[in-house]
């Protein structure tokens, strides 16, 4: 029969101030007598190592679980005949009353436990455990990659996460790996290459410094970066964009260009409050709101790190949420960066629908990402961009929550003359020659033109009978865009607020006067450019 002793909880004895690495969020909870713990990490062995690290300074007995070695006991080098070499995680659970020394404390780690928690009979046992173990200081702690917690056990676990190391755990790595004489960069060139290392774990860190001291003798960022890309790439997450946009390759926007130059200036300088958000673009398809978003990583000597909204979404019910929280924690641990969400209402629209007809999914990692917006304090910059304002929910365009909402429009007769001047140089065509009639048409188009008129050899005006304008096949839908952005939106083109009314019918609007404070009426195309 169980013990009735009230729970024994210690006080935290931690050191201030309060650094919430794993070790110090762990041992508030073993003090505070949570007894089902889920450490959500991709590198267990580190999460282990720090955890064993811990309880030997604490003299707490710590047994360490999994499916191939059994229970290994690496503080004390014992051996509990029946449990030691046990594979069956339900024998060990159900063995933990003889594990536990006495009044101490006892921690069980179990390596990659969601993949047994199929089992009913387990679940129950590590329920019973998870309540006993208050009264004798046994623990459960569960390391695994994703937290899948059944929904019995849902109320006994709480969670943590395991981070991802930060800029002083990987300069220790780099200065561990990089020993020899002039393999360290020089104190100049070090922090860029350890911000190139942020995101990646531990392992993976020594690893790329690894290559690139094999490769170039030293540690170099763009190994660094090559490394970084693909192992994000398989997260299917984000991926990071390395390519050589420049605003010089994209016509008009001006005022978005430089609003967003004039914003990253002294981003990394300014405190947490006054650091900027983001911008949210809005525009018809084809009118270089990716391209912008690619463009101005490279303008700011940031990654532009692509945060794949779709499959954010993913097919298990459970796996949106954390897809979302490790997404939006890789783009943390990748700051300084530009985060670049491509059409986000495609997978926001669901949110409004209060969970009908996805159990709320959407709804919930939509709102996961408007707290994210709003406190997140890492050095990233937001640019969301989205082809249907009616699909977006009113609370993500909502002041504060950006640094501004653009609309960028059909290009009018200025942006199109410099779009065609990009893409007939850029291919190679006489830019002397006859043009089509480009009324309406995008960037996107235009491109299209130049690229078919190389491509077939043939002159402007006869690549254009193979381009059907966006404008023709979706006008309705643009109107509607515009209607929508009128009045609401900042115009990308020129600074103040977008006017349908003074926009015409065939492009862009012309200035709009509104005092609507500093940011929005300010011209900041006069201001200087963002130091690189
Ligand atoms: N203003 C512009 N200057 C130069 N190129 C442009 C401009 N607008 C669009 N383009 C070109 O058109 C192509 C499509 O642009 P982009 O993908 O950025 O459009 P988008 O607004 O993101 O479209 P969608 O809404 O369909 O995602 C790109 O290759 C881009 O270079
Ligand atoms: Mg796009």
């Amino acid at each position: 029969m169980a013990k009735t002793t009230a729970p024994t909880t210690r006080r935290p004895t931690l050191p201030a101030p309060y650094t919430p690495t794993l070790t110090s969020r762990f041992h508030e909870l073993i003090s505070a007598c949570f007894t089902g713990i889920w450490v959500q990490t991709h590198e267990p062995h580190e999460a282990a190592r720090e955890i064993t690290d811990l309880c030997r300074a604490e003299n707490w007995r710590l047994g360490i679980w999994n499916c191939d070695s059994g229970v290994q006991f690496p503080v004390e080098q014992i051996a509990i005949p029946g449990v030691t070499e046990t594979q069956d995680p339900l024998a060990v659970i159900r063995a933990m009353p003889q594990v536990s020394h006495g009044s101490g404390t006892t921690v069980l780690l179990f390596e990659n436990l969601h993949r047994f928690l199929g089992s009913v009979e387990l679940i129950q046992a590590i329920a019973r455990q998870a309540i006993t173990g208050k009264h004798n200081r046994a623990f459960i702690v569960v390391l695994a990659p994703v937290t899948q917690i059944p929904p019995e056990l849902d109320k006994l676990f709480v969670c943590l996460d395991h981070d991802l190391p930060d800029h002083a755990q990987l300069e220790e790595i780099a200065r561990g790996v990089a020993t020899q004489d002039g393999e360290l960069p020089d104190p100049d060139e070090l922090p860029r290459v350890i911000d190139a290392a942020k995101g990646l774990t531990r392992s993976e860190a020594e690893n790329a410094y690894s290559l690139s001291l094999v490769r170039h003798g030293t540690l170099k960022a763009e190994t660094l970066w090559e490394i970084k890309a693909g192992q994000l790439k398989k997260s299917g997450l984000v991926s990071i964009h390395r390519g050589t946009e420049s605003f010089d390759q994209l016509g008009g926007l001006d005022n978005l260009k430089a609003f967003c130059l004039r914003a990253m200036r002294r981003q990394s300088e300014g405190t947490v409050s006054n650091r900027p958000r983001g911008v949210l673009l809005l525009s018809p398809p084809g009118c270089g709101k990716s391209q912008f978003a690619k463009a101005l990583g490279n303008e700011t000597g940031r990654p532009t790190v692509v945060l794949d909204v779709g499959a954010l979404l993913g097919s298990l019910v459970g796996q949106s949420e954390s897809n979302v929280r490790a997404a939006l924690k890789l783009a943390d641990a990748m700051a300084p960066c530009v985060l670049m969400a491509d059409e986000v209402e495609k997978a926001l629209a669901g949110s409004n629908s209060s969970g009908q007809s996805d159990s709320g999914v959407t709804a919930r990692v939509f709102g996961s990402l408007l707290t994210w917006l709003n406190d997140h304090e890492s050095d990233v910059f937001f640019v969301g961009t989205c082809n249907d304002a009616s699909k977006l929910p009113p609370e993500f365009a909502r002041a504060e929550r950006f640094d501004g909402v653009f609309f960028v429009d059909l290009p009018g007769r200025d942006q199109k003359d410099a779009i065609w001047g990009i893409y007939t140089r850029h291919y190679g065509l006489d830019a002397k020659q006859a043009r089509p009639d480009d009324a309406n048409w995008t960037g996107a188009e235009i491109k299209s033109c130049c690229r078919l008129a190389s491509l077939l050899d043939v002159p402007l005006v006869q690549a254009a009978q193979n381009v059907v304008p966006v404008a023709v096949t979706a006008g309705d839908k643009i109107e509607g865009l515009r209607q929508w952005a009128s009045g609401r939106c900042l115009s990308a083109d020129r600074a103040g607020v977008y006017s349908r009314l003074e926009a015409g019918s065939g492009g862009r609007m012309r200035r709009v006067v509104r005092e609507l404070g500093v940011k929005q009426t300010s011209d900041f195309s006069r201001s200087p450019p963002a130091s690189r």
